[in-house]
């Protein structure tokens, strides 16, 4: 069983991420939470917390209990950090080297093949050749993907963009975790 990191980006998909926590949890994998400030605008970190019976964490200066560099701590004892559901400007963030949050900061000290990124956005953003080129610069440096599916979006728009099923989420971060020996 391993260490998840979920972290949970500001999209409408976030409410998702519960289920996806509370599924891992019970799945018997260790996990905890990072959100940033746009994703507690559509979910509860309390969700996260009860779910995952850890702490959420969502902000970098709160003042640690001891002497622990969080940021760095967090990324050390994941597994995987799994993000989902990841933004257009996560994966803008992480593709330019921008580590300005919590979330961007452990994705900044996590080695890439133990970041797994789960993209849930509008269509026209999804195909932003923006993204679309932070998507596989990303990929070329050995992050992993869990490609969007195409549904009727909560904008009313049909087409890529919706976040994968959490059981297509949940197989990907287990054969991971697998890969990496340590589940
Ligand atoms: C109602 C609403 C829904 C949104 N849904 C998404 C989304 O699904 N994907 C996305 O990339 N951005 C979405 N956004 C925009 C992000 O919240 C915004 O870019 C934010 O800065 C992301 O911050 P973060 O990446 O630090 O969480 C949405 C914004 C609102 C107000």
């Amino acid at each position: 069983m391993g260490n998840i990191l979920l972290g949970v980006t500001g999209s409408i998909a976030a409410y998702k991420a519960a289920e996806l926590a509370n599924i891992l949890t019970k799945s018997g994998h260790s996990v905890k939470a990072v959100m940033t400030r746009a994703a507690a605008e559509f979910i509860s970190p309390l969700t996260l917390q009860t779910l995952t019976k850890h702490k959420v964490y969502t902000d970098m200066f709160e003042p640690a209990a001891y002497e622990d560099v969080r940021h760095i701590s967090l990324a050390k004892e994941a597994d995987l950090l799994l993000i989902a559901p990841a933004t257009a400007n996560i994966i803008g963030k992480i593709a330019s080297g921008i580590a300005d949050d919590m979330l961007s900061t452990i994705a900044m000290a996590s080695p890439a093949p133990n970041v797994m990124i789960c993209p849930a956005m509008n269509t026209a953003m999804y195909e932003n050749p923006v993204v679309q080129a932070g998507i596989k610069k990303l990929e070329g440096l050995g992050y992993l993907f869990v490609e969007p599916k195409e549904s009727l979006l909560a904008c009313g728009d049909l087409g890529k963009g919706a976040l994968a099923d959490l059981d297509a989420i949940v197989k990907a971060a287990e054969r991971a975790l697998a890969r990496s020996g340590t589940a």
